[in-house]
């Protein structure tokens, strides 16, 4: 059984399905039939089997345009090999692009449906556990650039997103644990219950019931955010963004080899709390209990390199004027933006987070 939720924007609106076996739908979900290109993971050809095979039940013609996942595939020359062979095989604006794979590929082949011949339609397909609960939902697309991460993009909705749970069988515990990471977030920053209650160790070990429920309450709350601001501009969406100051900082300082994305923010997101707590906007006795939720999630050791993170959360993307405006928490589900974080602030939440990591 499928569950579906709808993003509701004025003529970007779209369906999210999920459940098992929903990748094999997109003919059934979306008028056709439609001349396909299917972007897909080369090293995850159960994905692009799955769609290609519900493509081709319904009589859609669909190429496969296999990449390589990972960052190296959100850069200009990736994205340009991509218009290539669009162009080589004489795709116009009716047709298709179909991303199946994890967040690289959501982000890289949307942004080649964002700008090829000025905009296509485009459907997401992801397969990691990370990308069915953020990355695939709210229209951010982007590369890299050498001066940073997400730096070159664009705005622009999908037609549809599949959450097809059965792929992500194969996925190993540590992307698993990624995922839920960002889980977690949406529990903390906007649904206390949710993230008191979610049985962890049934969404690690697959649930079906447990991990389709995590994904759908999720996205709900992605869809509401992106619903009320979908551009990032009046704060709603920038709730989002707890644990991610930090985070981002230890992801750069690792070279993007150190941490899968949703463990370093769940770093970022234990760092926040002890900054709450530090700024007075939490009080101290509340952090204990949802920081051990939180290391509850088996990720790599904290980076020693306090200084150097500091450094780097001066300069990421959402500062301005050289200060960072941190997405802090009064408790559960009450979100402050805190635009004064000072130097000696960050200090003494880094000393309350050695702590906590350090079983004191
Ligand atoms: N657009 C957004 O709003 C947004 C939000 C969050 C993150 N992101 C981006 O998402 C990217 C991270 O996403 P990701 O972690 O999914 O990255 P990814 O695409 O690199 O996938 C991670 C790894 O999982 C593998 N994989 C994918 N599906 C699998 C499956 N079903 N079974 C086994 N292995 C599988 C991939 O081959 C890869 O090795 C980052 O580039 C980040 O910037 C974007
Ligand atoms: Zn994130």
């Amino acid at each position: 059984m499928s569950r579906a939720l709808h993003l509701c924007l004025r003529g970007r609106d779209h369906p999210i399905h999920i459940g098992a076996g929903v990748a094999a739908e997109i003919p059934r979900l979306l008028d056709g039939p439609r001349r396909a290109f299917v972007v897909c993971d080369v090293a995850r050809p159960h994905a692009r089997t799955a769609v290609m095979d519900g493509l081709a039940a319904a009589g859609w013609a669909a190429d496969a345009l296999p990449v390589e996942a990972g960052e190296g595939l959100k850069t200009p020359a990736a994205v340009n090999a991509l218009y290539g062979e669009l162009l080589a095989r004489k795709a116009d604006r009716d047709a298709l692009l179909v991303a199946v794979g994890g967040g690289t590929v959501g982000d890289a082949a949307g942004f080649v449906a964002a700008t090829y011949l000025r905009g296509i339609d485009w459907v997401g397909v992801p397969t990691t556990l990370l990308a069915q609960v953020d990355s695939a939902v709210g229209g951010k697309t982007a590369i890299n650039h050498e001066a940073g991460k997400n730096l070159i993009g664009a705005f622009h909705q999908p037609a549809l997103v599949v959450c097809d749970t059965a792929l992500l069988a194969t996925l190993p515990r540590r992307e698993l644990v990624s995922g839920l990471g960002e889980v977690l977030k949406y529990g903390l920053v906007y649904d206390p219950p949710f993230f008191e209650r979610l049985a962890l160790d049934a969404c690690l070990a697959l649930d079906p019931p447990t991990l389709a429920g995590a994904i759908e309450t999720s996205l709900r709350w992605k869809c509401r955010a992106v619903e009320q601001d979908e551009l990032d501009r009046t704060g709603v969406r920038e709730a989002l963004n707890f644990g991610h100051t930090l985070g981002h900082a230890l992801e750069a300082a690792t070279g993007y080899a150190g941490y899968r994305h949703g463990e370093a923010i769940v770093w970022g997101m234990r760092f926040a709390l002890a900054l709450s707590v530090v700024r007075g906007h939490m009080a101290a006795a509340d952090r204990p209990p949802l920081d051990a939720r939180l290391a509850r999630l088996d990720v790599p050791p904290l980076l020693d390199a306090r200084d150097a993170l500091f450094e780097k959360t001066t300069r990421d993307k959402k500062s301005k004027g050289g200060r960072t405006r941190f997405v802090l928490l009064r408790r559960p589900g009450e979100v402050v933006l805190d635009p004064e974080v000072t130097r000696d602030d960050l200090a003494a939440a880094w000393d309350l987070l050695r702590e906590a990591a350090d079983g004191r």
